[in-house]
């Protein structure tokens, strides 16, 4: 009985020649119109680097395109992220001072938090995200405090949690913490609303492999460690359950969103934690992967456009309602340019 059989099959698996699956690839207009997914210029999180001192916008060389700004020139910037419709920002600081505790990363005049100021004077309805970690602002370069050439936890959480609040206080709307340290949300939470910060989010960089994709942030940001390497406290990128396990520790520890980094070598977790967690998802486009496909685009090897919109794409299909990226501004002016 071939109804029975079909009857119990899910809806979509019948089988040729009643099913022609390309019928719905015919035009633009019926592809367009059961596309599962797409790049939303509103799901664009646009990372900002930003260095003490005055002056024009400094080019970084590994990382095309994508300037280091002083402050004076953030409401601007603001505002032309605005009018090209983007909504968020994720806040990226370059260090007045260096020492072993990361001092300037807890300051209340420090860039990251003048800059937020400015940000929210500007543009009000931009949400921004900031930063949280240590890398840019201590000489040995690590993401936490270093005593006996290692990297220790706790202390490394009492200072993130300053951090985090010196960030609440200048009026971010969410904390990005990023130094992997075991503990960290649950830290930075008591110390945010400790200091009156209830209403502050915490985006957590939940699962974030020891990665080869980091370097040009890091020659942005002048963060690579001065010895040894990340991967005492970055996940190994063997292992798919321990990135769920740091995941499930973070929802349990009080994050509002959980972000998966790099995307591109991460789309088996987004797809996995998609399923697994209820909470908002990111996805951070790394600067490797970026400064990778902008290389590809300069050697003639694929087209920007294209190559861009298919990656982000796939990020989104695995899981991601968030897209970190710094192709935010190129994918809002396409959109704007139509298909
Ligand atoms: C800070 C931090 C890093 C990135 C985001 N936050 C660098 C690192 O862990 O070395 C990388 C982002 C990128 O490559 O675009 N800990």
């Amino acid at each position: 009985m071939p109804e029975r059989r079909n009857a119990r099959r899910p809806s979509g698996s019948g089988t040729a020649p009643a099913v022609r699956l390309r019928r719905l690839r015919r035009s633009a207009g019926l592809r367009d119109w059961v596309a599962e997914t797409g790049v939303e210029v509103r799901r664009l999180v646009y990372p900002v680097f930003v260095r003490p001192g005055s002056g024009p916008p400094e080019p970084v060389p590994s990382l095309p395109g994508i300037p280091r700004y002083a402050v004076a020139d953030v409401p601007g910037l603001a505002r032309e992220l605005e009018s090209e419709g983007l909504r968020s920002v994720l806040l990226f600081g370059v260090a007045r001072t260096k020492d072993a505790e990361g001092t300037d990363a807890s300051a209340h005049d420090g860039v990251v938090p003048e800059a937020v100021r400015a940000f929210k004077r500007a543009a009000p309805g931009l949400v921004v995200a900031t930063d949280v970690c240590l890398c840019a602002y201590t000489t040995h370069g690590h993401c936490g405090v270093v005593r006996d050439g290692a990297v220790v936890n706790d202390a490394s959480c009492e200072r993130l949690g300053e951090v985090a609040v010196a960030h609440a206080e200048s009026g971010a709307d969410v904390v990005a913490p990023s130094a992997m340290m075991d503990g960290q949300v649950a830290r930075i939470r008591a110390a945010l609303d400790a200091a009156g910060h209830e209403g502050t989010g915490i985006l957590s960089y939940a699962s974030k492999h020891a990665s080869a994709f980091y370097g040009p942030f890091r020659d942005a940001e002048g963060s690579t460690p001065s010895f040894g390497d990340r991967r005492s406290y970055q996940m190994d990128f063997r292992n798919a359950r321990e990135a769920l396990n740091e995941m499930d520790q973070d929802v349990r520890e009080g994050a509002d969103l959980l972000m998966v980094k790099p995307a591109l070598t991460s789309l088996d977790l987004l797809a996995r934690a998609r399923e697994r967690f209820l909470l908002p998802l990111a996805a951070y486009h790394v600067s490797g992967e970026y400064a990778m496909l902008k290389a590809a685009v300069a050697a003639g090897v694929v087209e920007e456009r294209p190559a861009v919109e298919e990656t982000l794409t796939a990020i989104r299909r695995a899981g991601a309602d968030l897209i970190v990226t710094y192709f935010a501004r190129d994918v809002a002016r396409w959109s704007a340019e139509g298909p």
